[in-house]
Protein backbone atom coordinates (compact mmCIF):
# COMPACT_ATOMS: atom_id res chain seq x y z
CA UNK A 1 0.00 0.00 0.00
CA UNK A 2 1.67 3.33 -0.78
CA UNK A 3 1.44 6.07 1.89
CA UNK A 4 -0.87 8.60 0.07
CA UNK A 5 -3.37 5.20 0.07
CA UNK A 6 -2.76 4.72 3.50
CA UNK A 7 -3.21 8.06 4.05
CA UNK A 8 -6.25 8.49 2.30
CA UNK A 9 -7.48 5.09 4.25
CA UNK A 10 -7.08 6.84 7.24
CA UNK A 11 -4.33 4.94 8.83
CA UNK A 12 -1.86 7.26 9.49
CA UNK A 13 -4.32 9.56 10.76
CA UNK A 14 -4.49 7.12 14.00
CA UNK A 15 -1.14 8.84 14.83
CA UNK A 16 0.10 12.04 15.04
CA UNK A 17 3.27 13.37 12.45
CA UNK A 18 5.26 14.17 15.74
CA UNK A 19 4.78 10.66 17.28
CA UNK A 20 5.42 9.18 13.54
CA UNK A 21 8.78 11.31 13.02
CA UNK A 22 10.38 10.43 16.38
CA UNK A 23 8.88 6.62 16.50
CA UNK A 24 10.90 6.30 12.97
CA UNK A 25 13.65 7.58 14.34
CA UNK A 26 13.85 5.13 17.11
CA UNK A 27 12.84 2.68 14.32
CA UNK A 28 16.09 3.56 12.57
CA UNK A 29 18.42 4.59 15.35
CA UNK A 30 17.44 0.70 16.84
CA UNK A 31 19.75 1.31 20.36
CA UNK A 32 19.97 4.77 21.29
CA UNK A 33 17.22 5.43 23.72
CA UNK A 34 17.47 4.26 27.71
CA UNK A 35 14.87 3.57 29.55
CA UNK A 36 14.85 6.45 32.85
CA UNK A 37 12.69 5.69 35.73
CA UNK A 38 11.51 9.06 37.59
CA UNK A 39 14.69 8.31 40.02
CA UNK A 40 16.89 8.61 37.31
CA UNK A 41 17.77 5.11 37.59
CA UNK A 42 17.63 2.69 34.09
CA UNK A 43 14.78 -0.08 34.49
CA UNK A 44 13.07 -2.55 32.43
CA UNK A 45 9.98 -1.24 33.89
CA UNK A 46 8.39 1.89 32.51
CA UNK A 47 4.69 3.12 33.93
CA UNK A 48 2.36 1.13 32.10
CA UNK A 49 0.28 2.34 29.26
CA UNK A 50 -3.85 3.09 29.88
CA UNK A 51 -4.52 -0.39 27.30
CA UNK A 52 -1.51 -2.24 29.78
CA UNK A 53 -3.64 -1.32 32.61
CA UNK A 54 -6.52 -2.20 32.12
CA UNK A 55 -5.17 -5.50 30.51
CA UNK A 56 -3.52 -6.28 33.36
CA UNK A 57 -6.36 -6.10 35.81
CA UNK A 58 -8.44 -8.17 33.43
CA UNK A 59 -5.49 -10.76 32.74
CA UNK A 60 -2.79 -10.19 35.26
CA UNK A 61 -2.35 -9.76 38.31
CA UNK A 62 0.67 -8.33 40.63
CA UNK A 63 0.74 -10.58 43.59
CA UNK A 64 3.91 -11.87 43.74
CA UNK A 65 5.13 -15.62 44.01
CA UNK A 66 8.05 -15.48 46.10
CA UNK A 67 11.37 -16.61 44.86
CA UNK A 68 13.14 -17.78 48.18
CA UNK A 69 14.77 -20.94 47.27
CA UNK A 70 13.17 -21.67 44.37
CA UNK A 71 14.91 -23.03 41.44
CA UNK A 72 15.42 -21.56 38.01
CA UNK A 73 17.67 -22.29 35.46
CA UNK A 74 19.06 -19.79 33.25
CA UNK A 75 21.05 -20.39 30.07
CA UNK A 76 23.67 -18.51 28.59
CA UNK A 77 24.61 -17.11 31.38
CA UNK A 78 28.28 -16.41 31.04
CA UNK A 79 27.79 -12.41 29.77
CA UNK A 80 25.67 -9.91 29.18
CA UNK A 81 21.69 -10.44 30.04
CA UNK A 82 22.14 -14.26 31.36
CA UNK A 83 24.93 -13.30 33.63
CA UNK A 84 22.90 -10.01 34.86
CA UNK A 85 19.72 -11.99 35.53
CA UNK A 86 21.71 -14.25 37.44
CA UNK A 87 22.91 -11.88 39.43
CA UNK A 88 19.44 -10.29 39.97
CA UNK A 89 17.39 -13.43 40.25
CA UNK A 90 20.24 -14.52 42.78
CA UNK A 91 19.45 -11.61 44.73
CA UNK A 92 15.66 -11.84 45.08
CA UNK A 93 16.60 -14.98 46.67
CA UNK A 94 16.00 -17.53 44.12
CA UNK A 95 18.11 -20.66 43.78
CA UNK A 96 19.63 -19.69 40.16
CA UNK A 97 21.02 -23.09 38.07
CA UNK A 98 23.22 -21.05 35.33
CA UNK A 99 24.69 -22.33 32.47
CA UNK A 100 27.81 -21.71 31.12
CA UNK A 101 30.30 -23.69 28.36
CA UNK A 102 33.58 -22.79 30.10
CA UNK A 103 35.18 -23.21 33.70
CA UNK A 104 36.16 -20.15 34.11
CA UNK A 105 32.60 -18.27 33.49
CA UNK A 106 31.24 -20.59 35.96
CA UNK A 107 34.11 -19.51 38.68
CA UNK A 108 33.78 -15.75 37.80
CA UNK A 109 29.80 -16.18 38.46
CA UNK A 110 30.56 -17.67 41.78
CA UNK A 111 32.57 -14.91 42.99
CA UNK A 112 30.58 -12.39 41.79
CA UNK A 113 27.43 -13.49 42.87
CA UNK A 114 25.58 -13.17 46.22
CA UNK A 115 22.89 -15.60 46.41
CA UNK A 116 22.57 -19.55 46.06
CA UNK A 117 23.83 -20.09 42.35
CA UNK A 118 24.95 -23.10 41.23
CA UNK A 119 26.94 -23.40 37.50
CA UNK A 120 25.59 -26.27 35.35
CA UNK A 121 27.92 -26.79 32.06
CA UNK A 122 25.38 -26.11 29.63
CA UNK A 123 25.63 -26.16 25.76
CA UNK A 124 22.26 -26.18 24.79
CA UNK A 125 23.25 -27.85 20.96
CA UNK A 126 24.50 -30.66 23.64
CA UNK A 127 21.35 -33.01 24.06
CA UNK A 128 23.93 -34.84 26.55
CA UNK A 129 24.46 -31.61 28.34
CA UNK A 130 20.88 -30.65 28.19
CA UNK A 131 19.38 -34.03 29.75
CA UNK A 132 22.48 -33.88 32.55
CA UNK A 133 20.64 -30.81 33.48
CA UNK A 134 17.65 -31.91 33.47
CA UNK A 135 18.32 -35.03 35.75
CA UNK A 136 19.75 -32.94 38.19
CA UNK A 137 16.50 -30.96 38.64
CA UNK A 138 14.98 -34.26 39.19
CA UNK A 139 17.64 -35.32 42.31
CA UNK A 140 18.67 -31.73 43.34
CA UNK A 141 15.24 -30.45 43.66
CA UNK A 142 13.58 -33.37 45.39
CA UNK A 143 10.32 -33.58 43.72
CA UNK A 144 9.73 -29.88 44.05
CA UNK A 145 9.93 -28.53 40.28
CA UNK A 146 11.52 -26.04 38.35
CA UNK A 147 9.80 -22.56 39.15
CA UNK A 148 11.49 -21.06 35.87
CA UNK A 149 13.56 -21.63 32.44
CA UNK A 150 15.13 -18.56 31.66
CA UNK A 151 15.78 -19.52 27.81
CA UNK A 152 18.44 -16.71 27.04
CA UNK A 153 21.42 -18.52 25.22
CA UNK A 154 22.17 -17.22 21.78
CA UNK A 155 24.39 -16.26 19.19
CA UNK A 156 23.68 -13.90 15.94
CA UNK A 157 24.73 -13.78 12.57
CA UNK A 158 24.42 -10.60 10.34
CA UNK A 159 24.79 -10.45 6.61
CA UNK A 160 22.99 -9.84 3.54
CA UNK A 161 20.63 -12.66 2.66
CA UNK A 162 22.85 -13.28 -0.73
CA UNK A 163 26.02 -13.64 1.02
CA UNK A 164 24.81 -15.83 4.34
CA UNK A 165 26.77 -19.14 4.66
CA UNK A 166 23.78 -21.83 5.35
CA UNK A 167 26.53 -23.98 7.22
CA UNK A 168 26.58 -21.00 9.98
CA UNK A 169 22.85 -20.47 9.78
CA UNK A 170 21.92 -23.91 10.41
CA UNK A 171 24.48 -23.40 13.50
CA UNK A 172 22.09 -20.27 14.10
CA UNK A 173 18.78 -21.77 14.13
CA UNK A 174 20.58 -25.03 16.37
CA UNK A 175 21.48 -22.43 19.09
CA UNK A 176 18.86 -19.64 18.61
CA UNK A 177 15.44 -21.82 18.07
CA UNK A 178 16.40 -25.84 18.38
CA UNK A 179 18.44 -25.47 21.68
CA UNK A 180 15.65 -23.40 23.15
CA UNK A 181 13.00 -26.34 22.71
CA UNK A 182 15.12 -28.87 23.65
CA UNK A 183 15.87 -26.95 26.99
CA UNK A 184 11.61 -26.61 26.94
CA UNK A 185 11.07 -30.46 26.06
CA UNK A 186 13.78 -31.48 29.13
CA UNK A 187 12.20 -29.38 31.84
CA UNK A 188 9.19 -29.07 31.12
CA UNK A 189 8.22 -32.14 33.12
CA UNK A 190 9.62 -30.44 36.01
CA UNK A 191 7.89 -27.04 35.27
CA UNK A 192 5.13 -28.19 35.56
CA UNK A 193 5.25 -29.92 39.04
CA UNK A 194 5.83 -26.46 40.35
CA UNK A 195 3.95 -24.89 38.13
CA UNK A 196 6.59 -23.08 36.85
CA UNK A 197 7.43 -20.57 34.23
CA UNK A 198 9.28 -20.65 30.60
CA UNK A 199 10.97 -16.78 30.02
CA UNK A 200 11.87 -16.94 26.34
CA UNK A 201 14.42 -14.32 25.39
CA UNK A 202 13.12 -13.38 21.82
CA UNK A 203 14.22 -9.55 20.65
CA UNK A 204 12.30 -6.67 18.86
CA UNK A 205 14.55 -8.38 15.51
CA UNK A 206 11.95 -11.53 16.06
CA UNK A 207 8.82 -8.88 15.30
CA UNK A 208 10.05 -6.76 12.78
CA UNK A 209 12.89 -7.63 10.62
CA UNK A 210 15.66 -5.35 9.71
CA UNK A 211 18.43 -5.39 6.08
CA UNK A 212 21.20 -7.27 7.08
CA UNK A 213 19.68 -8.74 10.11
CA UNK A 214 18.34 -11.49 8.36
CA UNK A 215 19.49 -14.81 9.52
CA UNK A 216 19.12 -13.70 13.33
CA UNK A 217 15.52 -12.26 12.80
CA UNK A 218 14.63 -15.19 11.25
CA UNK A 219 15.67 -17.24 14.67
CA UNK A 220 13.82 -14.73 16.70
CA UNK A 221 10.61 -14.95 14.35
CA UNK A 222 10.61 -18.77 15.00
CA UNK A 223 11.28 -18.23 18.44
CA UNK A 224 7.85 -16.03 18.67
CA UNK A 225 5.86 -19.06 16.48
CA UNK A 226 7.29 -21.45 18.61
CA UNK A 227 6.55 -19.79 21.98
CA UNK A 228 3.00 -18.60 21.21
CA UNK A 229 2.01 -22.66 20.41
CA UNK A 230 3.41 -23.53 23.34
CA UNK A 231 1.68 -21.22 25.63
CA UNK A 232 -1.47 -22.51 23.77
CA UNK A 233 -0.78 -25.87 24.66
CA UNK A 234 0.07 -25.73 28.06
CA UNK A 235 -2.51 -23.76 28.99
CA UNK A 236 -4.43 -25.02 31.53
CA UNK A 237 -1.33 -27.23 32.81
CA UNK A 238 -0.19 -24.51 35.43
CA UNK A 239 2.57 -23.18 33.11
CA UNK A 240 2.81 -19.95 31.97
CA UNK A 241 5.06 -19.09 28.44
CA UNK A 242 6.19 -15.50 28.13
CA UNK A 243 8.48 -13.64 25.29
CA UNK A 244 10.73 -10.94 26.42
CA UNK A 245 11.56 -8.88 23.95
CA UNK A 246 14.33 -6.30 24.34
CA UNK A 247 15.86 -3.58 22.04
CA UNK A 248 19.31 -3.19 21.94
CA UNK A 249 21.04 -4.09 24.79
CA UNK A 250 24.63 -3.08 25.19
CA UNK A 251 26.20 -6.57 25.28
CA UNK A 252 29.29 -8.41 24.64
CA UNK A 253 26.93 -9.65 21.18
CA UNK A 254 27.84 -6.85 18.89
CA UNK A 255 31.19 -7.31 19.01
CA UNK A 256 31.50 -10.78 18.06
CA UNK A 257 32.90 -12.31 15.01
CA UNK A 258 29.41 -13.28 13.55
CA UNK A 259 28.92 -10.51 12.04
CA UNK A 260 29.07 -10.30 8.33
CA UNK A 261 29.82 -6.88 7.24
CA UNK A 262 32.81 -6.35 5.28
CA UNK A 263 31.54 -4.90 1.74
CA UNK A 264 33.36 -6.80 -0.75
CA UNK A 265 35.34 -3.97 -2.19
CA UNK A 266 33.80 -0.10 -3.21
CA UNK A 267 30.91 -1.10 -5.60
CA UNK A 268 29.50 -3.32 -3.59
CA UNK A 269 25.51 -3.33 -3.93
CA UNK A 270 25.28 -3.79 -0.69
CA UNK A 271 27.89 -1.16 0.72
CA UNK A 272 25.95 1.51 1.88
CA UNK A 273 23.78 -0.32 4.34
CA UNK A 274 26.57 -2.39 5.28
CA UNK A 275 28.33 0.23 6.70
CA UNK A 276 24.91 1.73 7.88
CA UNK A 277 24.22 -1.49 9.97
CA UNK A 278 27.82 -1.35 11.69
CA UNK A 279 28.11 2.42 12.69
CA UNK A 280 24.48 3.37 12.96
CA UNK A 281 23.30 0.09 15.01
CA UNK A 282 25.99 -2.26 15.44
CA UNK A 283 28.16 -0.15 17.66
CA UNK A 284 25.61 2.47 18.19
CA UNK A 285 23.95 -0.38 20.39
CA UNK A 286 27.07 -1.60 22.30
CA UNK A 287 27.81 1.76 23.60
CA UNK A 288 24.67 3.68 23.63
CA UNK A 289 22.11 0.48 24.42
CA UNK A 290 20.34 -0.10 27.50
CA UNK A 291 21.52 -1.81 30.26
CA UNK A 292 21.33 -5.64 30.20
CA UNK A 293 19.58 -5.19 33.67
CA UNK A 294 16.53 -3.58 32.15
CA UNK A 295 15.82 -7.20 30.97
CA UNK A 296 16.77 -8.77 33.96
CA UNK A 297 14.29 -6.53 35.94
CA UNK A 298 12.21 -7.63 33.88
CA UNK A 299 12.81 -11.53 33.90
CA UNK A 300 12.39 -10.97 37.36
CA UNK A 301 9.19 -9.90 36.87
CA UNK A 302 7.86 -12.29 34.98
CA UNK A 303 8.63 -15.29 37.06
CA UNK A 304 7.19 -13.89 40.17
CA UNK A 305 3.95 -11.83 39.36
CA UNK A 306 1.07 -14.32 39.95
CA UNK A 307 -0.18 -13.80 36.28
CA UNK A 308 2.78 -12.73 34.11
CA UNK A 309 1.83 -11.03 30.29
CA UNK A 310 2.27 -13.22 27.16
CA UNK A 311 5.07 -10.88 26.23
CA UNK A 312 6.97 -7.82 27.63
CA UNK A 313 8.22 -5.70 25.16
CA UNK A 314 11.59 -3.83 26.68
CA UNK A 315 12.78 -0.63 25.35
CA UNK A 316 11.38 2.87 23.72
CA UNK A 317 13.25 1.77 20.48
CA UNK A 318 11.65 -2.03 20.73
CA UNK A 319 8.30 -0.75 21.61
CA UNK A 320 8.54 2.34 19.04
CA UNK A 321 9.58 -0.11 16.24
CA UNK A 322 7.00 -2.65 17.54
CA UNK A 323 4.11 -0.21 17.73
CA UNK A 324 4.70 1.69 14.62
CA UNK A 325 5.26 -1.47 12.38
CA UNK A 326 2.11 -3.29 12.66
CA UNK A 327 0.22 -0.08 12.02
CA UNK A 328 2.30 1.26 9.10
CA UNK A 329 2.18 -0.14 5.37
CA UNK A 330 5.21 -2.42 4.69
CA UNK A 331 6.42 -0.01 2.14
CA UNK A 332 6.64 3.06 3.96
CA UNK A 333 8.84 0.83 7.04
CA UNK A 334 10.94 -0.18 3.96
CA UNK A 335 11.44 2.70 2.62
CA UNK A 336 11.87 4.12 5.88
CA UNK A 337 14.56 1.79 7.60
CA UNK A 338 16.48 1.08 4.10
CA UNK A 339 16.92 5.14 3.30
CA UNK A 340 18.42 6.35 7.02
CA UNK A 341 20.43 2.66 7.29
CA UNK A 342 21.82 3.81 3.63
CA UNK A 343 22.31 7.20 4.51
CA UNK A 344 24.55 6.37 7.40
CA UNK A 345 25.94 4.71 6.10
CA UNK A 346 26.67 6.34 2.41
CA UNK A 347 28.49 9.45 5.10
CA UNK A 348 30.46 6.57 6.85
CA UNK A 349 31.68 5.82 3.83
CA UNK A 350 32.45 9.10 2.43
CA UNK A 351 34.11 10.39 5.67
CA UNK A 352 31.44 12.53 6.74
CA UNK A 353 28.24 12.31 9.49
CA UNK A 354 24.88 11.59 8.41
CA UNK A 355 22.31 14.09 9.96
N1 LIG B 1 22.08 -7.49 23.19
C1 LIG B 1 20.96 -7.16 22.58
O1 LIG B 1 20.81 -6.04 22.04
C2 LIG B 1 19.81 -8.14 22.52
C3 LIG B 1 18.57 -7.66 22.10
C4 LIG B 1 17.51 -8.54 22.02
C5 LIG B 1 17.68 -9.87 22.37
N2 LIG B 1 18.91 -10.32 22.77
C6 LIG B 1 19.02 -11.74 23.12
O2 LIG B 1 19.48 -11.85 24.45
C7 LIG B 1 20.12 -13.10 24.62
C8 LIG B 1 21.45 -12.88 25.33
O3 LIG B 1 22.29 -12.12 24.49
P1 LIG B 1 23.33 -11.05 25.03
O4 LIG B 1 23.05 -9.79 24.33
O5 LIG B 1 23.39 -11.07 26.49
O6 LIG B 1 24.67 -11.63 24.37
P2 LIG B 1 25.98 -12.31 24.96
O7 LIG B 1 26.57 -11.48 26.03
O8 LIG B 1 26.79 -12.63 23.77
O9 LIG B 1 25.43 -13.65 25.63
C9 LIG B 1 25.07 -14.78 24.89
C10 LIG B 1 25.12 -15.95 25.82
O10 LIG B 1 24.67 -17.11 25.11
C11 LIG B 1 25.63 -18.12 25.31
N3 LIG B 1 25.62 -19.10 24.24
C12 LIG B 1 25.91 -18.95 22.92
N4 LIG B 1 25.80 -20.12 22.29
C13 LIG B 1 25.45 -21.03 23.23
C14 LIG B 1 25.18 -22.41 23.21
N5 LIG B 1 25.30 -23.15 22.08
N6 LIG B 1 24.82 -23.04 24.36
C15 LIG B 1 24.73 -22.33 25.50
N7 LIG B 1 24.99 -21.03 25.61
C16 LIG B 1 25.34 -20.39 24.47
C17 LIG B 1 26.95 -17.40 25.41
O11 LIG B 1 27.89 -18.26 26.01
P3 LIG B 1 29.46 -18.24 25.62
O12 LIG B 1 30.06 -17.08 26.36
O13 LIG B 1 29.96 -19.56 26.10
O14 LIG B 1 29.54 -18.07 24.12
C18 LIG B 1 26.53 -16.25 26.30
O15 LIG B 1 26.50 -16.65 27.64
C19 LIG B 1 20.24 -13.71 23.22
O16 LIG B 1 19.22 -14.65 23.05
C20 LIG B 1 20.03 -12.53 22.32
O17 LIG B 1 19.52 -12.90 21.07
C21 LIG B 1 19.98 -9.49 22.85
Amino acid sequence: MRVGSARRKGVLGLVSARSISSAVVAICSNGVWTEVSGTGRRTGLRRASGLEKISDRLFNSDVERRPAGRAVVVTGASSGIGRTTVLRLAAAGYRVFAGVRRDQDAHRLVADVRGDVVPVRLDVTDADQVAAVAARMATEQDGAGVHGLVNNAGATLLGPWERVSLEEFRQLLEVNVVGQMAMIQALLPHLRRAGGRVVNIGSMAGRVAGPVFGPYAATKFALEGASDALRREVRGQGVHVVLVEPGAIATPIWGKASLRLDPTGPDDVYGDLLAGVRHGIVERSAQHGMSPDAVAAVVLRALTVSRPRTRYVVGRDARARVRLAGLLPDRFVDTTLVGVISRVGRAQRSGGTAR
